[in-house]
This record gives structure tokens, sequence and C-alpha cells, in this order.
């Protein structure tokens, strides 16, 4: 069974595919309309959701399925403390392709190695969240023509933002990007986002400095600060408000230079930004949506030929020891085993949120 956890997942020829189909159901959405005849999708969204389940759902309905789904913890057995396993194992029962976030890092992948159709990951915890990197790639395509060669600014929160990792793992693949990452301090990129740069041998620098940054960038990627996933609520409250891209700072970018945020926004980009042709946020809204249908088609018709279950890019993994992230689903899900793998420099990583275990030698 294929599942979508990681946007390694997808190789590089899959992501392209994946965004011709998306621009020809764009052009021809009548010839997609009965593709999904007679299938449901359910969506369970353990965390609050405007765009992306909206958009799996419609994503689903104009296919011609059908949709079911689960909104908060409250509605669901998950607040008496139901696993995510049993709660997939019974989704499977009446679904045939299952959309899931979740608070909890890894949570997208115990649902993938459980259940026994399809799984999308909308989202697990502060980790990843590869089906709006899919709506990043085919929005930088349509608006800059090439995925190759650009300047990426990455600005805001970056240690908690899962959409920003994402986006790194899926855009240093493609050749002669380089990356700029603002943010303060406190929120810089996590050390596994960091590993994947020096792994690609992306160029990337860090930085606070938003206007010092902005003339130099083709794309600039803005995100919220997450509030609801940093600690100590005075740290939030003094880093709110840092960015803010205006239409008076947006006057010292480049005349074709992008602006790109996954929404929702507050406050990071002022209302009168969007009238600017540089702005696309709701262009990735849209984007979403046509990627999701295209996801969902690939994704039936590799059950009928039947690929390789467990598909992982994380080669050899190895039972045993400990994760030390809070965040990550070894803590709350009924006996889940830690489970590790040995990234090329040598480093343990948990399986679930690649949060770093040990350095060892190679
Ligand atoms: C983001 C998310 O949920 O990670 N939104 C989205 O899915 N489009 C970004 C955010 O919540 O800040």
């Amino acid at each position: 069974m294929r599942s979508v956890i990681d946007i390694l997942d997808l190789s590089i020829e899959e992501i392209n595919s994946l965004m011709d189909i998306a621009i020809d159901i764009d052009t021809h959405p009548s010839k997609y309309a009965k593709s999904c005849e007679g299938k449901k999708m359910a969506t369970l969204f353990f965390e609050p959701s405007t765009r992306t389940r909206l958009s799996h759902e419609a994503a689903m309905l104009e296919l011609g399925g059908t949709v079911l789904g689960l909104t908060g913890t409250e509605s669901s057995s998950a607040i008496k403390g139901e696993s995510v396993a049993d709660t997939v194992k019974t989704v499977s029962c009446y679904a045939d392709i299952i959309a899931i976030r979740h608070s909890f890092e890894g949570a997208a992948l115990v649902a993938s190695k459980n259940a026994s159709i399809p799984v999308i990951n909308a989202g697990d915890g502060g980790h990843n969240h590869p089906t709006q990197t899919l709506a990043d790639i085919l929005t930088i395509y349509r608006e800059k023509g090439t995925l190759s060669g650009l300047t990426i600014g990455i600005c805001g929160d970056l240690k908690y933002g899962r959409t920003v990792h994402s986006l790194v793992n899926g855009m240093t693949r493609y050749e002669g990007n380089r990356f700029i990452c603002i943010s303060p301090e406190e929120l810089t990129i996590p050390e596994y986002t960091e590993h994947i740069f020096k792994e690609a041998g992306t160029e990337f620098e860090i930085t606070d400095n938003l206007e010092e940054a902005l003339p130099k960038l083709d794309i600039l990627y803005m995100t919220r600060i997450q509030k609801e996933r940093i600690e100590k609520p005075e740290l939030f409250e003094s880093l709110k408000g840092k960015y803010s891209l205006t239409v008076d700072n947006l006057a010292h970018a480049k005349p074709d230079m992008i602006v790109m945020h996954p929404l929702p926004r507050v406050n990071e980009i002022s209302v009168k930004v969007d009238d600017d042709p540089r702005a696309c946020y709701f262009k990735q809204c849209m984007n979403g949506k046509l990627i999701r249908m295209s996801l969902i088609l690939k994704l039936f018709d590799e059950m009928i030929i039947n690929t390789q279950k467990d598909f992982s890019p994380k080669g050899a993994t190895y039972f045993g020891g400990y994760c030390h992230n809070n965040k990550c689903i070894t803590h709350i899900e009924q006996e889940l085993e830690s489970q590790f793998y040995i990234d090329n420099d040598g480093v343990n990583r948990c399986i679930y949120c690649d949060y770093e275990i040990s350095k060892e030698a190679k």
C-alpha cells in the first residue's frame, strides 16, 4: 500500500507527474469528474484546519467521491484514549483512503503502518506537512516557470513550522536552490532541517533580518509563529509581530519575487499586500486542491498495481532505545516500540519524528 507521510516518499519524477496531472485537471476538470465514483475519503483531523481539510474534501468530491470524517479530539474516541492504530484500523473498514492530522509528530506514520488503505499525512505536529509542499511546489512552478536556481527566503517560525520543514525537503532536491532562513534565534530551523541542507549540499544562510534579505529573494515564504507549539507563553508574546510584510517593505523586493504563505496569517502579511500581483497565497489554496486531486488519483492507481507496503526513504531501521522528543508519538501510542534509523552522517534518528538520538561514528 502506498501512503504519503513525508515529501521524500515521492520521487522528483513522481512530483513532476503529479504537477502535470494537476494542471490537466485544472484545464479539463470534467475529464476527472467521475474518477473516484464509489470511493470514500475519511478526514481525521485531530488538530484545527481550514484549508487542508477542506481542500482534501473538495478534491475528493470533485473527483466524484464522497467524504466522511472527524474533527477535533472531542468528537471521537481519541478523547477516551483510543490509539491512532486502533482508530485507523477501524476507519479502514469504512473508507478507501485517509487524510490525517495530529498534534504528535510521527502520528501519520503510525497510521500508515496500521491502516489497510492509503494514508495521507495532513500535518503531524511541528514535523511535516507533505501535501502543503506539493501545493507550494506547484505554485512555484506555475508562477516562476522553474523549480531550480531560486533564492528562497523562509521567514517566521522555522522551528515549529511543519510546512517549512517539508518545503526544505522538497526544494533542496531541485538543482541550484539557495535558502535564506529568517527567524528570531529562538525559532531557528531544527537540527534535522539544517542536516537536510548539509546533506543536499544546498547553500543556506541564517539571519533574523527580513529587510536585509528581501532584495535578494525570488520567493518569500512567510509563516505564522506557532503559538500552540511554543511551551512558554511569554516567549510567544515577545516574538509575535516580529515580522510583518507591508506594501512599503515589499517595494524593496524584486519586481518578480513571489510572496507565499501556507496560511493562516496572523499579521505577518498586511492585507494591503493582497492586491500586489506578487501575492500568491490564495493561489496556493487553489493549487492545493488540484494537487491533492492528483495525489488521490495516484494513490488509488497504486492500490491496483499493489506497490510494496512500508515504502521508506530512511533505509534500514532498528528497534530499542528511547526518543527524547516529548512531542513524539512514541510517548502516547499504546505499546509502540521506539524505532531508529542511521542517517548518512551516522546520526541515529527516530523514524517517527527525525529527532537526533545520538551521534556516532559511521
Ligand atoms: C499550516 C499548518 O497547519 O501547518 N497551514 C496549512 O496547513 N495550510 C500553517 C499554520 O498552521 O501555521
